[in-house]
């Protein structure tokens, strides 16, 4: 993706997220200039890997396979691994219309993915089987809002303004805007996006930047390399 692209579309979120009243954390307006100039404060941001995550799955078509994502809160691995503490994690991300996340599972992470609003967002679902693979044959057992639901291997789920579905490690899911653009919640286990997502197709989770103006924000995928 070239960052100009990038830029536009951290603008349009902006915009997205706002007109639903949700404030995004005073650190996403951090210039690059200013993330240098305080890094020697914002090591919990650095390592949690808070803030902007755009990611086209390395595949340059981000209209049709894309997703915007903001990580405001993500605990620590340790915390999980010793059952107390910091165990959670939140993002906030927008799909838009027909635009698909595509086919995968994580093996740590559980995750509770909510429609805050906008559109409908639709949601494919397959259990796996005994080896981790995508089972064509079994049922899926989901929660939605407290209640029990049973689909079809490869239903699809839609969920209105208001309503969500906690995905379990190993629940395989691909999901979209269903008739417009979606603003998306996600609460969830502590995150780790280098390592927690299986893919169905060979396809990577972050884009490849080409740089064609100056970053209005770093994204996380940036913090390396900018930030050290
Ligand atoms: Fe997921």
């Amino acid at each position: 993706m070239k960052r100009s692209e990038i830029n536009e579309i951290i603008r349009d979120a902006d915009r997205f997220i706002q007109s639903f009243g949700y404030i995004l954390p005073p650190f996403a307006y951090w210039s690059p200039a200013e993330m240098q100039a305080r890094r020697d404060e914002i090591e919990g941001i650095v390592s949690a890997r808070l803030g902007w995550d755009i990611t086209d799955y390395g595949q340059g078509d981000f209209a049709n396979l894309g997703l915007f994502l903001f990580t405001t809160r993500n605990g620590r691995a340790e915390d999980l691994a010793r059952g107390s503490g910091m165990c959670y994690a939140e993002k906030i991300m927008i799909s838009r219309h027909n635009q698909i996340s595509p086919m995968h599972r994580h093996v740590v992470k559980a995750e509770d993915i909510i429609n805050r609003g906008g559109a409908t967002l639709a949601i494919e679902m397959f259990s796996s089987d005994a080896a981790g693979r995508i089972d064509p044959e079994a049922e899926v057992v989901v929660a939605c809002d407290g209640l029990t639901k049973r689909l079809g291997p490869g239903e699809v789920l839609y969920l209105s303004p208001g309503e969500s579905v906690t995905l379990m490690p190993g629940n395989w899911h691909k999901f979209w805007g269903e008739g417009g653009d979606v603003l998306i919640g996600e609460v969830s286990t502590v995150n780790d996006d280098r390592t927690d997502n299986i893919f169905q197709e060979q396809i990577g989770r972050f884009a490849e930047i080409e740089e064609d103006e100056d970053p209005l924000y770093l994204l996380v995928s940036d913090y390396e390399a900018w930030l050290g």
